[in-house]
């Protein structure tokens, strides 16, 4: 099975982030997580799962979360200062990137080229690599500088897939819009899932 990175960075969206984990995960995969300061601070709000930021303690803490054993995947997390470990290397194996949610900083500086941490220098990596990069930005309303950016990144090869999910499967319930997203991540990333349902038309 294929390495897959998620970047977690402090925008809103902690549900969208452990479906597309899980979804991974159960496809059978590996998965290596970066999680920005921020983004565990919203981790935290969101879904009320406290991560330390020790990459041993915190990888036990996800998995018992996400109800995960072992097998089929597994899930590594990763320090955002460790900017030593093999993902920040273009040497190392990737089937794909998705920076799931992607806060407006942290697309600001993948869009520059800043790097300033592990999560940023994967995304960069990724690019540079011609790989795969999904970015999932949620913001509203978008200033200026966020299109830009979003259009400078998608110029360097990247995917930019706004949480926004649609209502003409008429979702009956917050677990139907996040899978909406979820599974437009994982089918972007070319892995199977059962969360995406695809419109067949109306019929008519
Ligand atoms: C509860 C909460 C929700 C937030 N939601 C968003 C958001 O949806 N989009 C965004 O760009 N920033 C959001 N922020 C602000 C970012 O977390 C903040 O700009 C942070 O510096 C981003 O850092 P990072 O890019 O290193 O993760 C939120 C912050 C908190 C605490």
């Amino acid at each position: 099975m294929a390495n897959y990175i998620v970047g977690i960075s402090g925008g809103s969206g902690a549900p969208y982030t452990r479906r597309v984990i899980e979804g991974l995960v159960r496809a059978g995969h590996d998965v290596k997580i970066v999680i920005t300061d921020a983004g565990r601070r919203v981790i935290d709000i969101e879904l009320g799962i406290s991560l330390t930021g020790n990459p041993a303690s915190d990888t036990r803490t996800v998995m018992d979360s996400l109800g995960l054993d072992s097998g089929p995947g597994s899930i590594e997390l990763f320090d955002q200062r460790d900017v030593g470990a093999a993902i920040a290397s273009g040497s190392s194996e990737c089937a794909g990137m998705v920076v799931v949610p992607c806060s407006m900083g942290t697309l600001a500086r993948i869009s520059t080229g800043i790097s300033s941490n592990l999560l940023e220098r994967a995304a960069d990596v990724a690019l540079k690599e011609r790989r795969k990069l999904i970015l999932v930005p949620r913001e509203t309303p978008l200033s200026l500088i966020h299109l830009r950016n979003m259009t400078a990144v998608t110029e360097a090869g990247a995917i930019v897939l706004p949480a926004m999910p649609g209502f003409y499967h008429r979702p009956e319930s917050v677990d139907d819009l996040v899978d909406m997203i979820a599974g437009r991540v994982l089918d972007t990333l070319e892995v199977e899932s059962d969360l995406l349902r695809r419109w067949r038309g109306t019929g008519d």
